[in-house]
Parts: structure tokens; C-alpha cells; sequence
């Protein structure tokens, strides 16, 4: 089991390129299965949970490759419409299988998904609405046995959420389907728009990506084309955090602007400055950060659940009081406890955190114990005192590539034993 150790305190300086997208990558890894030939995926990002894609596209018969950031998937026409239990428990993004391979087979068998636990994270929305696809599901002790045997067909789907794995499922089980498919209330997320554009080179039809109706109109077939997977929006709101508590100044390269739209008047409140320039960020922070107003999690465009962690300890080390509400996970503040072990002052109650800023934070060991309250932890270890001692390194795996190499190159004393 390996730990991250952090010697904090040190500034940080320098530029960094963004890495691809772990929830774009991940659907777009799944649709490879509806694309016959070859589909190359660049800006993919080498992390537990997209290998783990890639051992499921390898179990359903596909030719999947890694060199680098580019992964070849070549699909000849699956094998199998099963997966087993081991696999699909290694990632969340496994239950975009579900829609592609249904889709492909006319059949799916597979278990419930893994991921962090944020909260329940049921899959409800999706199944309900594979089942106006025309699918028969029967779920039995955490098995999933879906049937289209005369194929999927286009209906109009309204979500009473709009989940992002849901809309995603459902573009790759619809675009195929006979007929039109219309999603209303769909997540605007700009991974959806990734996975629409990459489906559309492949020869679907997918028209409102992006926006809160989509509509699908079915195509026979699907052929592979060449991708590149866009910027990660979450790891940048990462980095924007540890430079933030770190007093620093750093420089983000292959920025989409717009997709960090909500995350930059946040940081900006606190007294961060951001120039921005073509695809570059410059983020120069102040000596001590100021309070926020206050933050709400909310689906695109608001403010992102996933950067809510890194947001709480930026707030950890703020001059004044800083209330965030979180609105899309039930269990989404375990970070906190573990900041307070470092000195910060938070109380949680339900969906709201209350964070009394704290001039200093006090390294210790802290384990992670999901995705995003591990880089939550990592930078509040930047900006400690002393050392921080971080164990369940395998969550922040998930998402961040050579997370501790990214930190380094940017001066922070960040090593991995
Ligand atoms: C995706 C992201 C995750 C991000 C989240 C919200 C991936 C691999 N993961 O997760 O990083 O935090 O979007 O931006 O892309 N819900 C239901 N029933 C369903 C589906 C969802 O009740 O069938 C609920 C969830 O429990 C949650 C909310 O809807 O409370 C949002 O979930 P959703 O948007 O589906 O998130 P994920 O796709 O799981």
C-alpha cells in the first residue's frame, strides 16, 4: 500500500499541462464497444480507473492498447455480454458498459458498479430508462440481466435528475436504437458533450449535447475514429486549490475556459487573481485566502461536486467563516474529519459543511477515504506545517495521473514511498 509524504509549506511555481479527463474518458472507453474498427483515444489519462475500462474492453474481446496517453482500442465485434463481478467493481464508469454492450449484444449481464462511496449512488435513472429503450431487465442479489432481443428503440426519456451516468447510458444505448430518441432534463456536463462529439465521428447522430435536450436519432452502425479526450475541469480545480493555500503562483496549460466558469469567482472571492490567455491559466494567489461566500454544489453549470473537497481546504486556511452546501452526494464531507486531525475547523451536519478558517494547518497521518477528499487532503499537506502522512493513495489513483510528479515538477516536496 503505498503513502504519499508531504513536506508543506513550500511555494509553488511553474506551469502544468492538464491531464484528459477521467469522466470523459471513461463513457468514451465504453462507447469504443458500439464503434466497429479502429478508435484512437488521446489525452487519456493513465489511471487505475481507466485501466480498469481497459481490462473490461480486453474481456469483451476487444484489441486495447496503451502507449502513453493514446489508447488504441481495436473492435473486430465483441465476444461475450457478460462482466464479471471483479471487473465491473473496479470503477464506477463500468456501468456505462451497460448501455454500450446492450446496445451491441442485444443482451447484458453484468453486476452493480464500483467507484467511491459518496453517498448511494443507485442506478435507478438508468435502468428505468434503458427500459423505455424496450430493454427487460430482471435485477437479482446485485446482478443485472438486461435483454433487448429485437433491439432497442428510440422513446422519449424525461429525467427527474439529471444524472450524468444516466444521460450518458442512455446516448450510448440510444444511438444505435431505431427511431428518435429525445432526453429531456440531461446532464450538461462537458463530458457529455465529449462523448456526443466522439460518438458523432463515429457516424451517430446525437444533436444538444451540452444543452438540456438531447435528441438521438438512430443509426445502423457505428465505425471507430480518432479522439483527443478533453481537459480534466476537476484536476484543474485541483491544482487552482493547492496553489491557492500554497500562496502561489502557477500556470495551467491546455485550459478549456469555459468549463471552469463557476469554479473561477469562487477562488476570485477568496482574493485569487486569474489571467487568462488562449488555453493558459495563471493563477497568482494571495498570502492568506479570504472566506467565500457561499458555495453550493450543483450540476453544470454550477459549481462541481467533485472540486467541493479541494474547495474545503482552500476554506480550512481562510481568514473568516465559509459555509458550503452540498447538493448532489449524501456522504461527500468524509475529508473533514481528517482536516481536523491537520488543525482545520469544520463542522458537517447533512448536506451542509461550516468551515472556520484557521491561520495554519499541522501535518499528520490522514487517510483518504474517496477520490476527491484525498486531493482535498493532499493540499491542505502542501500548505501545512511539517509532515503529512497520506494513506488510501489508491483513491486518488483514480483520478489524478503521477499526481505527487505533477506537485513536483511544480516545487512541492511531495514523495510516494
Ligand atoms: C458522475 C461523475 C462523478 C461526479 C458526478 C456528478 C463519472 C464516472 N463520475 O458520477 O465524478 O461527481 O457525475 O457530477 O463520470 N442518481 C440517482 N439514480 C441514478 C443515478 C444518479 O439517484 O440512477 C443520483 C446520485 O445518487 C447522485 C446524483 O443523482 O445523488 C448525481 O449522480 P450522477 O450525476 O449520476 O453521478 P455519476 O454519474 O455517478
Amino acid at each position: 500500500m503505498s503513502k504519499l509524504y508531504i513536506t508543506g509549506r513550500k511555494r509553488l511555481g511553474g506551469g502544468v499541462r492538464l491531464q484528459g479527463a477521467k469522466n470523459s474518458a471513461l463513457p468514451l472507453l465504453a462507447a469504443t464497444v458500439l464503434a466497429r474498427g479502429e478508435s484512437v483515444l488521446y489525452n487519456c489519462p493513465l489511471l487505475s480507473d481507466t485501466e480498469a475500462s481497459l481490462r473490461i474492453l480486453r474481456w469483451l474481446g476487444c484489441k486495447a492498447q496503451r502507449s502513453d496517453g493514446t489508447v488504441l482500442v481495436k473492435n473486430d465485434g465483441i465476444t461475450r455480454h457478460d462482466i464479471p463481478d471483479a471487473l465491473m467493481r473496479q470503477t464506477r464508469g463500468s456501468i456505462m458498459f451497460l448501455g454500450a454492450v446492450l446496445a451491441r449484444q442485444g443482451r447484458a449481464r453484468l453486476s452493480l458498479p464500483g467507484g467511491c462511496a459518496i453517498g448511494q449512488r443507485p442506478i435507478d435513472l438508468h435502468l428505468k430508462a434503458l427500459r423505455r429503450l424496450g430493454a427487460v431487465i430482471k435485477e437479482r442479489r446485485g446482478i443485472l440481466d438486461c435483454r433487448a432481443p429485437h433491439g432497442l428503440r428510440g422513446a422519449d426519456i424525461t429525467l427527474p435528475f439529471p444524472s450524468v451516468g444516466a444521460t450518458e447510458d442512455i446516448i450510448l444505448a440510444a444511438c444505435t436504437a431505431s427511431g428518435v430518441t429525445t432526453v429531456t432534463n440531461a446532464a450538461r456536463e462537458p463530458e457529455i458533450s465529449d462523448l456526443a462529439d466522439y460518438l458523432n465521428r463515429c457516424g451517430a447522430r446525437i444533436r444538444g449535447a451540452g444543452e438540456s435536450v438531447i435528441v438521438i436519432d438512430g443509426v445502423r452502425e457505428l465505425h471507430g475514429c480518432a479522439h483527443a479526450v478533453i481537459p480534466d475541469r476537476i484536476v484543474a480545480a485541483t491544482l487552482i486549490a493547492c496553489a491557492a493555500v500554497t500562496g502561489s503562483a502557477i500556470t495551467l496549460k491546455g485550459v478549456i475556459h469555459s468549463h471552469l466558469a463557476a469554479v473561477l469567482p469562487v477562488f476570485e472571492d477568496a482574493g485569487c487573481v486569474f489571467a487568462a490567455r488562449e488555453n493558459e491559466l495563471k493563477i497568482t494567489a494571495p498570502e492568506r485566502l479570504r472566506s467565500m461566500r457561499i458555495v453550493r454544489t450543483m450540476p453544470y453549470p454550477g459549481f462541481p461536486t467533485d472540486a467541493q473537497a479541494p474547495l474545503l481546504a482552500a476554506a480550512a486556511v481562510a481568514d473568516g467563516t465559509t459555509v458550503l452546501i452540498e447538493n448532489i452526494f449524501e456522504n461527500r464531507y468524509r475529508h473533514a474529519a481528517e482536516l481536523a486531525r491537520m488543525g482545520a475547523d469544520v463542522k458537517t451536519e447533512g448536506k451542509f459543511a461550516v468551515v472556520e478558517g484557521v491561520p495554519r494547518l499541522y501535518g499528520a497521518a490522514v487517510e483518504a477515504a474517496d477520490l476527491r477528499g484525498a486531493a482535498a487532503l493532499v493540499a491542505a499537506g502542501l500548505c501545512a506545517e511539517g509532515k503529512t502522512e497520506l494513506g488510501g493513495v489508491r483513491y486518488l489513483d483514480r483520478g489524478y495521473e503521477s499526481f505527487e510528479q505533477v506537485l513536483s515538477a511544480l516545487g512541492a516536496d511531495v514523495k510516494r514511498v
